[in-house]
């Protein structure tokens, strides 16, 4: 243990934990990484660290200066503690779909926040990645940009994959994580892949989103989905489909009694996408299973913690208003 120039220094190096009880019975090593265990309560922080230090290096960002970002909150956290620490001004622009828990926790880390409507397509001007980059060039600022950012899959590149090999001890067979930007896949799984040419790169996806089915190279439309931080309604320039070996598509009932039994079976308190992710591990499982394959060790990414939505997914009244039983949800996990 030593002492820390900053809270900074405190991105990364997050835990990695055998689950022992969630999925036991399914005869493969899964091992959760837990991204919620940043200083911002989620993965994001490590691509708003390293995008701001790098645009610092490239002579983007002056000091004083402005960043403004498109954010399902997370980054916006991550952006905020970059911006307290090394002097900027900061504007995040969400969906009304984003908790209230993360719009007030953003307004509470200094940012001004922005919020467009729900449920705009990725062309419409109002749409909260478009309302970003209107907003980035009236006012001379600049757009963090994680969806087109090559540094936001570097930093995975850097970082997040690099600690997973090291943590595995390069045993790990398969990484599954889902895509919001697609930088956690394309700059992980990119960095595994060169250590491992057999390593499975498997997307977890939520239905209604449109990752899943273009990697299977099917035309799909885009719906409304309660899972946040992941999937979208186009592939973002950051989600590289090649690296990916396999798609799993998850519905939001079964996302969030997922992300319900790893409090239950493993007292990891986590957000919807972690559920998302976590049940595709296991849907992965019953996969290898019908393959009687050995035993593989699998890593699922848990992006955020479960206090961001305290409001949304751990609310019974906010379940309703969503015709979401949550007497069901209760029965589903302690199935
Ligand atoms: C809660 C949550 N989970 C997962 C992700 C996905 O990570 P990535 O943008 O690296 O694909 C995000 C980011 O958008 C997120 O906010």
């Amino acid at each position: 243990m030593q002492v820390m120039s900053s809270i900074a220094d405190a991105i990364g190096r997050t835990p990695m934990i055998r689950l022992q009880r969630f999925g036991a019975d399914r005869g493969h090593n899964l091992l959760a990484k837990c991204e919620f265990l940043n200083p911002g309560g989620s993965i994001k922080d490590r691509i708003a660290w390293y995008m701001v230090e790098q645009a610092e290096k490239k002579g983007l960002l002056e000091p004083g200066g402005e960043i403004i970002e498109a954010t399902a909150g997370n980054t916006g956290i991550g952006l905020a503690m970059a911006a307290a620490l090394k002097g900027y001004k900061l504007t995040t622009v969400m969906s009304a779909k984003v908790s209230l828990d993360k719009v007030n926790m953003l307004k509470a880390l200094g940012s001004q926040v922005v919020i467009t409507p729900i449920g705009l397509s990725a062309d419409h001007p109002d749409n909260f990645v478009n309302t970003a980059h209107a907003l980035a060039q009236e006012r001379g600022a600049w757009l963090a940009d994680q969806f087109n950012n090559e540094d936001n899959v570097e930093a995975h590149y850097q970082l997040t994959g690099p600690e997973i090999w090291e943590q595995t001890e390069g045993t790990i067979d398969v990484l599954i994580a889902g895509a919001g930007t697609g930088g956690t896949l394309s700059g992980a799984g990119k960095y595994l892949k060169e250590k491992k040419a057999s390593l499975k790169v498997v997307l977890a996806d939520p239905i209604g989103s449109v990752h899943c089915d273009r990697f299977h190279r099917l035309q799909s439309k885009s719906s409304s989905y309660l899972v946040e931080g992941i999937g979208g309604d186009i592939i973002p320039q950051n989600l590289n489909l090649q690296i990916l070996d396999d798609a799993i598509s998850i519905g939001d009932e079964e996302a969030i009694s997922t992300a319900y039994a790893l409090m239950k079976k493993e007292a990891l308190f986590v957000g919807s996408s972690s559920g998302c992710i976590a049940a595709a591990a296991l849907r992965y499982c019953a996969k290898l299973e019908a393959q009687s394959g050995e035993r593989q060790t699998i890593v699922a990414i848990l992006p955020d913690g479960g206090r961001a939505y305290m409001s949304t997914i751990y609310d019974d009244k906010w379940l309703k208003s969503k015709n979401v039983s949550p007497e069901k949800l209760l029965a589903w996990r302690n199935q």
